[in-house]
């Protein structure tokens, strides 16, 4: 049977997509990839491989070799990260995906997933209701490298037949394991203090509404997404997505119809900078239309499955 493998697969998203993936086309058939060495211990269920993103013959050598005919292609350098260092996170973000998009190219690969942002969008973007094709003036390198990531994907696949397919992800909400240093972390870490301390510095300014999402609806759009047929398929940069919209203000206030005496309040940094030039809400007809996409978490469900779940054990490794 030929091999699934996801790369980056100890983040926050990989974590929980490859349990997903092995729990479909069993555990033997999903490899987890990551330049980690320290792959989490919930992964252990199947095959893992060190594997660099950057070494592009390493990466081709073993795709080729073990029959890897899917790739989730999920190394890279989020939102805060990047702006720390823009010049490696272009190279990150852009190098593996030309990689990978030659294998398709070459038909080594027959299907590749490749993640897209809510951060293709700019100030100059309508905040409310962003809709699927608008103005995309990104003020982020990591919006620049997805963006420019989204063209590529529609050049392989027009130019090229390659079956590549993206979504925009809002934030997305979890407690598998810790996110990797994006805008949106706010929103999962407030879980974490909330429980350690019943309080919270948000980084975040009060008001600051952004769309958001809770990983199990984003894991089964996903293989949704995956799984439809590609006559459906319109879009073939990425498609936008929506879950769940809300401010700092919004979620605390959800928290506290669990742990009325949790406090919040607003420090904004850096990153605020950052949010204000994104999206408050996304309009994701056309995924619906396409391939039927539906969320199920809304705010008060996702901040009750977060209280219930996050394991403050995770902040101590
Ligand atoms: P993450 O930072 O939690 O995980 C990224 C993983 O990639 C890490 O395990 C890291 O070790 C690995 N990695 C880094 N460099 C690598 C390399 N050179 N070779 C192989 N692996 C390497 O990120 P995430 O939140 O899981 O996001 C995954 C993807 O989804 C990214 O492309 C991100 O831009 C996108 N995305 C995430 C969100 C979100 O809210 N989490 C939202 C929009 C888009
Ligand atoms: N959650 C991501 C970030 O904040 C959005 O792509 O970087």
């Amino acid at each position: 049977m030929s091999k699934t493998i996801i790369i980056g697969a100890c983040g926050q998203i990989g974590t929980e997509l490859v349990l997903e993936l092995r729990r479909k086309y069993g555990n033997e058939n999903v490899v987890a990839a990551d330049v980690r060495t320290d792959c989490p211990e919930i992964l252990s269920n199947g095959p893992y491989v060190k594997m660099d993103i950057l070494d592009r013959e390493s990466v081709r050598n073993y795709i080729i070799e073990n029959n890897v005919k899917t790739v989730y292609l999920l190394a890279a350098l989020l939102s805060a990260t990047a702006e720390k260092n823009p010049d490696f996170a272009w190279r990150l973000n852009m190098e593996g995906l030309f990689t990978i998009l030659d294998l398709a190219k070459e038909k080594y690969i027959d299907k590749i997933f490749w993640p897209s942002s809510i951060a293709v969008f700019g100030p100059s973007t309508p905040r409310i209701n962003t809709p699927q094709c608008t103005v995309t003036e990104p003020t982020t390198i990591y919006g620049i490298s997805k963006l420019a990531g989204e063209r590529w994907c529609e050049y392989y696949n027009k130019n090229f037949g390659v079956d590549v397919r993206s979504i925009r992800y809002p934030g997305l909400i979890s407690y598998t394991s810790l996110p990797g240093g994006g805008t949106t972390d706010y929103a999962v870490d407030i879980f974490y203090q909330a429980k350690v301390k019943g309080e919270y510095v948000s980084f975040l300014d009060k008001d600051s509404a952004l769309p958001m999402m809770f990983m199990e609806d984003a894991i089964r759009g996903t293989i949704e997404l995956m799984d439809a047929p590609s006559s459906s398929l319109k879009v073939h940069a990425a498609y936008n997505l929506s879950g769940c919209s809300f401010t700092p203000a919004q979620i605390a206030e959800e928290i506290k119809k669990h742990i009325p005496s949790f406090r919040i309040s607003y420090a904004p940094d850096f990153r605020q900078a950052i949010a204000d030039s994104w999206p408050g809400s996304i309009d994701d007809s056309a995924a619906r239309g396409d391939w039927g996409w539906k969320e199920k978490f809304g705010l008060s469900e996702m901040v009750k499955v977060m209280l219930d779940n996050v394991n403050v054990e995770l902040l101590k490794n």
